[in-house]
């Protein structure tokens, strides 16, 4: 796509953003309805599915044509990565959503014939939108972003992930003691933000194609790496152990990691 037409769809989709954005607010105010998916931890909401018919309806009429992948089934079945793929989390960070009402974010992300496009976190109560990608740049909130510095494991807070943490997988203990000191919020989205701001040095999580999707897009955009936890190269359509670092955190993390 040319860069004047990516531009255009760009700020149609900011806007489509955050007409959802207000919508979510609006039904936060009223009674919702929440369902466990495969567990107690796994749940969904009539606003996750609500939020997600509304952006897979808006993403169609703006890209006609596109595969559209949502994480609660609203969208196609989607098992290529030809031409235009939207790839939609309409709340990340639902269990943040149902009991703290805060720390969650709506996403989107655009690839074309595979390549990262365009990317979208909405940190809904924090009313922070990061927008972009390689062909456009980054803005958070309609202002420039700049990458952010290269910073060692070392010199930064870690992002971590709750079950990741607790059972020490991919030696996340290690990881974190080498750090700073590890945060964890429970909203991909908005901890993926948080590296691209420079406020944290890196974010490992296993992630399903929705959860970094976006994430990747801003990330790349800004100069930071995102392979799996073994250096290999991430797949869209598969879920997996997502590392999303400075280069130099990522260089120290696959090594503690090996
Ligand atoms: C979840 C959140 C959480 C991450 C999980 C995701 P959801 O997304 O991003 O931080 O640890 O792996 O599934 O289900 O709330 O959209
Ligand atoms: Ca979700
Ligand atoms: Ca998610």
């Amino acid at each position: 796509m040319e860069v004047a037409a990516l531009q255009q769809l760009n700020q149609a989709v900011q806007t489509v953003m955050q007409q959802a954005r207000s919508q979510v607010l609006v039904k936060m105010g009223t009674a919702m309805t929440v369902m466990e998916k495969t567990s107690r931890k796994d749940l969904v909401t009539n606003v996750d599915r609500s939020n997600e018919h509304f952006l897979v309806q808006a993403l169609r009429q703006l890209d006609p044509g596109a595969q559209i992948l949502g994480e609660e089934g609203a969208g196609d079945q989607v098992t290529t990565l030809a031409g235009h793929v939207w790839i939609v989390d309409p709340i990340d960070g639902t269990m943040n959503f149902v009991h703290q009402r805060n720390h969650f974010a709506i996403m989107a992300g655009l690839y074309i014939d595979g390549q990262p496009t365009l990317g979208y976190i909405y940190d809904v109560m924090a009313a922070k939108l990061y927008a972009g990608g390689p062909a456009i740049g980054v803005t958070l909130n309609g202002t420039t972003l700049t990458a952010p510095l290269d910073l060692a494991l070392s010199a930064g807070l870690f992002g971590a992930s709750a079950p990741l943490l607790i059972h020490n997988r991919y030696q996340m203990q290690t990881i974190a003691a080498t750090s700073l000191g590890p945060r964890i919020i429970g909203s991909a989205g908005i901890q993926i933000s948080q590296v691209l701001a420079g406020e944290l040095v890196g974010y490992l999580s296993y992630l399903r194609p929705w959860d970094f999707a976006a994430g990747r897009v801003l990330a790349e955009t800004l100069g930071l790496s995102v392979t799996q936890v073994d250096g290999t190269p991430v797949n869209m359509l598969s879920s997996g152990a997502v590392l999303i670092a400075t280069k130099s955190a990522q260089r120290a993390i696959l090594a503690i990691v090996k």
